[in-house]
């Protein structure tokens, strides 16, 4: 799978671009603040319906406009019309085939795709949402029930936490499916976890990382069940007006020698750990899925040395995606030619 036509209205400084994308390797070229991460946070956009650099989707939106609109069309056996819009008073819509979609999974499923910037050191150094969100995005594509058990939880989860703020006494009547679903996330999440060490076993040597070992921390207590573990905790839960315990707190343990990665890595090290963390999860995916995702990497020759910079693009090219990349110089360092060429500068996209 891969995108072929993307249009964008109104993302950041970007007030209207049209570009084809090739289903190989694109180049997106220009100085600083031109608008490159822009476009590739468009292009996320209509895989994940949010983007990888903020957390306020509303930041996006051109800041003298109402909205952003993003508009793409997918190649391969499957293609597919995706459309996402941005308004600041009603939030995201979006779209595939011309049908309004239900879920964030379903753009997922129309268009996998995953990034690689310049703070994904953050996935070592930061808290646990990040590490679940990467983990999941896999476990999602990999374990086809996945999906279901995520939306049920969720659902249970948005009524338990509702009826601990309002009548506690209406918690309990959830904790049931919270346990059943919660089992059903947590062994999905532990089945690719164990399928991807083989792969993070092979990267490391490929590009000369840190040998990290990344535990399962399941978001309770490993002695009991999820439903007990609930019933444990109801009268804390009650007083906290929250649910304290289940597969949302779950979290990565990425460890080196026994201590947390983040403590011991360098900067430069805890990016090449987890942008080979993530060359693995796509590996892992391209052999147990159809469809292989999109790449986006910006600004790939950011903080890695020359010598791990050729393992790593040597492993990108391996990959055989699509590639979208960006750099400020009109060659990416360390890649082979590109196929396409566009040139942004003060937003505006053209084709070289
Ligand atoms: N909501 C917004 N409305 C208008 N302009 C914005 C908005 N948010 C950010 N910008 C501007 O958009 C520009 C594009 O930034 P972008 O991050 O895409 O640039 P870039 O080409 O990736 O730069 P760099 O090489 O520094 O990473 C910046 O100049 C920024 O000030
Ligand atoms: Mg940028």
């Amino acid at each position: 799978m891969s995108l072929g036509e993307l249009q964008i209205r109104n993302v950041r400084c970007i007030r209207t671009a049209q570009v084809e994308l090739h289903p190989r390797c694109t180049l997106i070229w220009g100085g600083n603040g031109a608008g490159k991460t822009s476009l590739l946070e468009s292009a996320f956009l209509l895989g994940r319906g949010r983007s990888f650099r903020s957390r306020q989707t509303e930041q996006l939106v051109h800041r003298a406009a109402p909205a952003l609109t993003v508009f793409g069309r997918t190649g391969g056996p499957l293609p597919h019309a995706i459309g996402v819009e941005f308004d600041r008073e009603q939030g995201i819509t979006a779209r595939v085939d011309s049908q309004n979609v239900k879920s964030l999974a379903d753009l997922s499923l129309a268009f996998p795709v995953q990034v690689i910037d310049p703070d994904i050191h953050k996935l070592i150094e930061e808290g646990g949402r990040r590490r679940r969100r990467w983990l999941d995005w896999a476990v999602f594509h990999v374990e086809p029930q996945f999906g279901e058990a995520w939306f049920r939880y969720a659902r249970a989860l948005r009524q338990r936490n509702a009826a601990l703020k309002g009548h506690p006494s209406q918690a309990r009547p959830w904790e049931a499916e919270l346990a059943e679903q919660g089992a059903r996330m947590s062994a999905a999440r532990r089945t690719v976890l164990e399928r991807l060490e083989p792969y993070w076993t092979a990267i490391v040597a490929a590009v000369d990382c840190p040998k990290a070992h990344i535990g399962y921390v399941q978001g309770w207590s490993e002695a009991v069940s999820l439903a007990d573990a609930l019933e444990t905790v109801r009268s804390r839960d009650e007083s906290r007006q929250t649910t304290t315990v289940g597969p949302h707190r779950a979290d990565l343990r990425i460890t080196i020698d026994g201590k947390p990665a983040r403590d011991t890595l360098s900067r430069g090290q805890q990016k090449l750990t987890a942008a080979a963390l993530t060359l693995a999860q796509l590996r892992l995916l391209a052999d147990s899925t159809t469809a292989m995702p999109t790449l986006l990497l910006d600004d790939p020759a950011a903080e890695l040395d020359a010598e791990h910079q050729a393992g790593f693009v040597a492993e990108i090219l391996r990959l055989n995606c699509q590639l979208v990349i960006t750099a400020l110089q009109p060659q990416i360092p360390g890649f082979t030619q590109p196929d396409r060429v566009f040139h942004v500068e003060q937003g505006d996209v053209r084709p070289v």
